[in-house]
């Protein structure tokens, strides 16, 4: 494989060449990397800019007025993300989630999301359909997402009391809007919506116990995560990283929890369910869920694929390079070829950052070139 990857240079940071392999990959909805995880899950970035300021993802200092973000000819149409979801699809994947940046951004989303859900998965279905969002502009926006094909929805919220939640998206932003985007997504059928909550120790730490509260016995699972040492800008230090089994800790003090088994395989969340007085797990209390991506790694089953807003291919989370599919779409590659060369790239994977971070000395990749979170999505 390594002779067909041509490293090139990129103003932003180094792509790698997307290939069509010699010998064809077709394909067959059963590819596996070289660590036997298959590919199931694919995230599209639509843009890379944000209408916040979140200080562990796009740091003021950093995302001010002179940042180049990506021009719009650099993006991929909404065409060109379709055709290029349609051959993931065929390869296996059976989910498909919008980011960004902030996806509600992204002009007339929702006429990508009504080309996605004409797609269909190797089993003749529709793709599972979702998309994570800051919230703010979701309260206008649910239903007609919700019409386009959209499924369900994830928003990320760092805390409720007003004063942190403002400083924390860093652009004074009103939590109320966001919990009125949340009602909205509810009324509108986006079932189940999800909230994710970044933790940091000694920001919002405080706010785990409300949060849980507020969202207990509402339908709404609130997901804690772990801050992540992912982009190079953020400055993260390990002491700021709040350990998930310290979060259960703290809530099994005042809400008893019982354990849940996984969903499904690969999954990001461990699961807890709202006990009852019999210790038994109450479904219409519902559950939390921790990510745990620093504490404890789960890319042994990690079947996620990461498309960025100019349409280049990245294998994990924390790689520094992606292929550049772009290029091949653009150059008149045919799907077949679209398919062999994703499926050749895919069958060479190897990334396991989280796994390897553990034997890694404290921080020492930050300050790497690595792709920003506000770039590649969550
Ligand atoms: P659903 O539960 O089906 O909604 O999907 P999900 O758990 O993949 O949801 P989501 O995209 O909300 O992921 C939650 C958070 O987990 C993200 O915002 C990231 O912070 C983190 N995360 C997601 N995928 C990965 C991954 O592959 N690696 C690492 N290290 N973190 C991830
Ligand atoms: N660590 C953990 N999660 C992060 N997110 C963004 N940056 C980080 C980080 N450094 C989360 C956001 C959002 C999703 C897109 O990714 O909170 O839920
Ligand atoms: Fe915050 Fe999400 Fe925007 Fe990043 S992309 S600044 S986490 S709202
Ligand atoms: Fe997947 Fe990379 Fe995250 Fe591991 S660190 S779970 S390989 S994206």
């Amino acid at each position: 494989m390594s002779e067909r990857v041509i490293p090139l240079v990129d103003q932003r940071t180094a792509a790698l060449a997307a290939r069509v392999p010699a010998t064809p990959v077709a394909p067959t909805g059963l590819l596996a990397d070289s660590l036997h995880r298959p590919l199931r899950d694919l995230r599209i970035s639509v843009t890379d800019r944000c209408n916040f300021r979140c200080n562990y993802c796009m740091p003021k200092e950093v995302f001010d007025k002179d940042y180049p973000y990506l021009p719009h000819s650099d993006l991929l149409s909404f065409e060109e993300i379709t055709r290029l979801t349609a051959v993931f699809l065929r390869h296996g994947v059976r989910k498909i989630r919008l980011t960004g940046g902030e996806p509600l951004l992204r002009r007339n989303i929702e006429a990508l999301i009504a080309q996605l859900a004409a797609l269909r998965t190797v089993d003749g279905l529709p793709p599972e359909i979702t998309l994570t969002t800051n919230g703010s502009l979701l309260a206008r926006k649910a239903r007609a997402l919700r019409e386009a094909g959209l499924q369900r929805v994830t928003v990320s919220l760092d805390g409720l009391d007003d004063a942190v939640f403002r400083r924390m998206n860093d652009v004074d932003f009103p939590v109320a809007d966001v919990l009125d985007g949340i009602a909205a997504a509810r009324a509108a059928g986006l079932h189940p919506v999800k909230v994710n909550m970044v933790v940091k120790r000694g920001t919002n730490e405080h706010e785990i116990l409300p949060m849980a509260r507020h969202f207990r016995g509402t339908g709404t699972v609130l997901r804690f995560i772990e801050y992540m040492d992912v982009g190079a800008t953020n400055g993260w230090r390990m002491d700021e990283v709040l350990p998930s089994h310290e979060v259960i800790a703290r809530l099994r003090a005042e809400l008893p929890l019982v354990p849940l088994d996984p969903s499904a395989p690969g999954e990001t969340a461990q699961r807890w369910g709202y006990a009852n007085a019999q210790s038994q797990h109450d479904p219409a209390l519902g559950e939390v869920g921790v990510i745990s991506s620093v504490t404890q790694a789960f890319c042994g089953d990690c079947n996620r694929a990461r498309l960025s807003t100019e349409g280049r291919l990245y294998l994990c989370l924390f790689a520094d390079r992606g292929y550049d599919l772009r290029s091949l779409l653009r150059g008149g590659a045919s799907d077949a070829d679209l398919a062999s060369a994703l499926g050749a790239i895919w069958q060479g994977r190897s990334d396991r950052y989280s796994e390897l971070r553990a034997s890694l000395p404290p921080e020492s990749g930050q300050g790497k070139r690595r792709i920003e979170m506000s770039y590649i999505g969550g």
